[in-house]
């Protein structure tokens, strides 16, 4: 028997919720609101795609807009180690929110910590 991949797991629909309701949290962060659209309707959009395959579910990202390079599509944009620690608090609420809990919750929490440790490109103080 197939072990389920982490997105097999979790589920679409569930990981869907968990996005939507990350972004409108985002969205009211007075740290983090300022570096991103107004609508986050195309974004919240891709975050689906991406994490769907970050999950080992479909490629949908790549297939879309290519190798994820996410250290460099985040080069634009000042990240800041504070605005780490802003992304994983609306990652935390939100996933209490939708009620992810256990190992998979767990797992998941502590790549997207590595990931965003990863994307900070800026320090902070400097903007
Ligand atoms: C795009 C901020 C961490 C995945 C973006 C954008 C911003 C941003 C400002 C661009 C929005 C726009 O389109 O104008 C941040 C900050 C982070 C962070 C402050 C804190 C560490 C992460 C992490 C992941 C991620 C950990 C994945 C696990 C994405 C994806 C996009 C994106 C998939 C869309 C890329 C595209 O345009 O194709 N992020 N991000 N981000 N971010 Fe992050």
């Amino acid at each position: 028997e197939r072990k389920l991949s982490p997105f097999e797991s979790i589920g679409e629909d569930t990981l869907h919720r968990l996005v939507d309701t990350f972004y409108g949290l985002v969205a009211q962060h007075p740290d983090l609101a300022p570096i991103f659209p107004n609508q986050f309707t195309e974004i919240a959009r891709k975050q689906k795609q991406f994490l769907t395959q970050y999950l080992g579910g479909p490629a949908l990202y790549t297939e879309e807009h290519g190798h994820p390079m996410m250290r460099a599509r985040h080069l634009p944009f000042p990240v800041t180690p504070i605005r780490a620690r802003a992304w994983l608090s609306c990652m935390t609420q939100a996933m209490d929110t939708i009620g992810l809990q256990g190992p998979i919750r767990d797992e998941f929490y502590s790549r997207l910590h590595l990931t965003a440790q990863h994307m900070i490109n800026t320090p902070d103080g400097a903007i």
